[in-house]
């Protein structure tokens, strides 16, 4: 495999699904563990198995699909990524970077994130979105680490505005628009490696610091996509008190269920966004 931190890799990855679509997409989705039903707003699909694209990384995790399906989403040109990369499987974080860096090759200005999360914020029920207005990320590790590619973003950048504000207003207003009208939380995600679930001493520790919902993924994705110059929106969709809010084990199959019941209401949301987006 060519060197990551060349943007060759990069470069050889884009081009050869370029060669292969005419859909040049603007607008990118990146969905959460069991959440590929979101896919199916998507027209004019043209799917590629992530295990034939140059480059690219292979998809580990069973409840994800593993494909990069590009279409039309909202009148717009888009790409979704079915099936996500996390750190639990085994990638490094520079390797994480690798899927962000060949969507933005494509042409991507506009990111939506979405994932599965526990609530810490205990005004947060089960099935509730939450709109991600920032995350922490305490394990003090980095996408960008390594040598800078000079060509994708600068060596130090601003991640303050790193969940665009304009973009959150817009998912607030699209979803009271929608029928019935959907309220949306809207917090801190905490970033925490997995695959463990977490103890209910470090879930009260991430409330008082200030985290709002827990989850094992995106903020690899989301720092990758600030270093290169797109706009992010985050969604996570809360498929579980986190661990200790009730007096009750955390399963995968819980996450499971509750994120298929709520990808329609996702679905519609994210599309209703990229419709209403300029
Ligand atoms: N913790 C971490 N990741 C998760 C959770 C959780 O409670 N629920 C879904 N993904």
């Amino acid at each position: 495999m060519s060197n990551l931190f060349s943007i060759e890799r990069y470069r050889e990855a884009a081009g050869w699904l370029l060669e292969r679509t005419s859909i040049r997409p603007e607008v990118a989705v990146i969905l959460g563990s069991s959440m590929g039903s979101v896919a199916d707003r998507m027209t004019g699909q043209e799917a590629f198995d992530y295990s034939d694209i140059p480059g690219f990384l292979l998809a580990t995790n069973p409840s994800h699909a593993g494909q990069l399906i590009f279409g039309r989403l909202g009148g717009k040109e888009a790409v979704i990524m079915s099936g996500r990369f996390h750190f639990y499987e085994g990638y490094s974080y520079p390797e994480l970077s690798v899927p962000v860096r060949v969507l933005s090759l494509l042409g991507v200005k506009t990111l939506i994130v979405t994932n599965a999360a526990g609530g810490v914020n205990l005004d947060y029920q089960v099935g509730d979105i939450m709109v991600m207005s920032d995350h922490i990320n305490l394990t003090g590790a980095s996408p960008m680490t390594g040598p800078n590619i000079g060509e994708l973003g600068p060596r130090f950048f601003d991640v303050t505005h790193l969940y665009n504000p304009k973009l959150r207003k817009l998912a607030h207003e699209t979803a009271a628009l929608m029928d019935p009208p959907l309220k949306l939380q809207e917090g801190a995600y905490y970033f925490c490696t997995g695959p463990h679930f977490e103890t209910p001493a470090e879930i009260r520790a991430i409330r008082i610091l200030g985290g709002d919902a827990v989850g094992m993924s995106t903020v690899t994705e989301t720092l990758t996509a600030a270093h290169t110059g797109i706009e992010v929106l985050g969604f996570s969709l809360i498929t579980n008190m986190a661990a200790g809010v009730l007096d009750q084990p955390l399963s995968d199959e819980e996450v499971g269920l509750v994120a298929r019941a709520s990808a329609g209401r996702l679905g519609a949301l994210i599309e209703g966004v990229i419709a209403r987006k300029d």
